[in-house]
């Protein structure tokens, strides 16, 4: 069967003819890949800045943002049945006994780095025709979300940094616990960075009642601004805004949610975080020269601005099934603005323009069936 493969040794990108896999466990399930996303990891193995084969392979199937309908079913498998539209989590377990996030099922916060991810490290990918996978994996798509669902992998990136965001603002004594409308109303987020992750995030921080703005590169009026409004979050353009005026502009900022991997614009906005507020990182910039950053301040801020700063990778079980809610109430509120994301979709032979040519649009995404 056809798959997009990196060969690291080789430095070369190719649609390959792949072994099929079959089901070889009783939990195992056998899937139809139907949509797979193209993302900047995609796009950072396509250059072998990133990504490892499986052990003895000298290539690797790459693709982790899918979209599958289950083909069959092994004999133990009761999660999922032939038909159902499934959505596969990215990362396995590192297996080992002394990893206690694992052992639970948490290998998103795995501790000893050993873990797989599909399409990634040390695991083929989705960008084939077949795939087997074990139940646990899988997470139910209702078919009315078939023409979408093919985000909710890189939703899962905002769904679990807010998870995380209620435990860590639980710290504010007077916001009674579970009272999630009150830490969003009337709190401001900024999104910094207007791709798939940035426009998702903006999404998930409007569902929960953030009053939402996004900061990014493209001009006041262009069509990612537009996309930005028309879903009633408010733009500011980093061609007119200095990140040093943010404040100015939207008031004590609560929560910054970066989703742009660059390093220099992220710590500077740092600087102008509000207080009590909090910073997720979701960007994994590549290496480069040291940067000048005004660390008196920032370290400052922290400590008179009770400010809490994190990162997030990966994502669980809870945050694909949030994803999954969220998109259903994405295509509720905002069916047009949804469907905007996916820029265009593709037949596998396009491979290798989506993943080593200029950034075009918003979510690309190879189209196997
Ligand atoms: C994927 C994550 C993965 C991360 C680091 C992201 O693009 O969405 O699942 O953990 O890359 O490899
Ligand atoms: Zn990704």
């Amino acid at each position: 069967m056809r798959a997009v493969a990196a060969f690291p040794d080789e430095k070369k990108l190719r649609l390959i003819d792949h072994p099929a896999p079959e089901i070889e466990a009783p939990t195992e399930v056998l899937l139809r890949m139907l949509e797979v996303g193209v993302c900047g990891t995609d796009r950072e193995i396509a250059r072998f800045d990133y990504g490892t084969p499986p052990a003895g392979s000298p290539y690797l199937v790459i693709g982790h943002e899918s979209l599958a309908e289950v083909l069959e079913v092994g004999a133990g498998v009761s999660d999922v049945k032939p038909g159902d539209l499934v959505v596969t989590m990215v990362r396995r377990p590192c297996g080992r006994a002394d990893c206690p996030a694992c052992a639970s099922g948490r290998q998103d916060f795995c501790l000893t780095g050993e873990f797989t991810e599909r399409g990634i490290k040390g695991r083929h990918g989705f960008m084939t025709e077949r795939v087997v996978d074990d139940q646990r994996y899988l997470n139910v798509v209702p078919p009315s979300l078939r023409e979408v669902a093919v985000l909710t992998e890189p939703l899962t990136i905002a769904e679990k940094a807010l998870l995380q965001v209620w435990d860590v603002q639980d710290r504010l004594p007077w916001i009674a616990k579970g009272g999630r409308e009150d830490l969003a109303r009337g709190h401001k987020a900024v999104v910094l960075g207007a791709g798939p992750v940035g426009l998702l995030g903006c999404l998930a921080l409007l569902v929960r009642g953030f009053d939402t703005y996004v900061y990014s590169l493209e001009p006041e009026g262009s069509e990612k601004a537009r996309w930005v409004e028309s879903v009633g979050a408010k733009y500011l353009s980093s061609q007119s805004c200095p990140i040093a005026d943010l404040p100015s502009r939207v008031g004590n900022i609560d929560l910054f949610y970066e989703a742009t991997g660059a390093a220099k614009v992220s710590f500077l906005a740092m600087e102008v975080l509000g207080v009590n507020g909090v910073f997720i990182f979701t960007g994994v910039p590549g290496r480069k020269a040291p940067i000048e950053i005004d660390a008196d301040l920032i370290m400052r801020n922290l400590v008179l601005k009770n400010q809490i700063v994190y990162g997030t990778v990966n994502a669980g079980k809870d945050a694909f099934q949030a994803a999954i809610a969220d998109i259903g109430e994405f295509n509720r509120r905002w069916p047009r603005a949804l469907r905007a994301l996916i820029t265009g979709r593709y037949a596998p032979d396009a491979f290798e323009g989506l993943l080593t040519g200029p950034l075009q649009g918003i979510k690309n995404v190879l189209a196997f069936a």
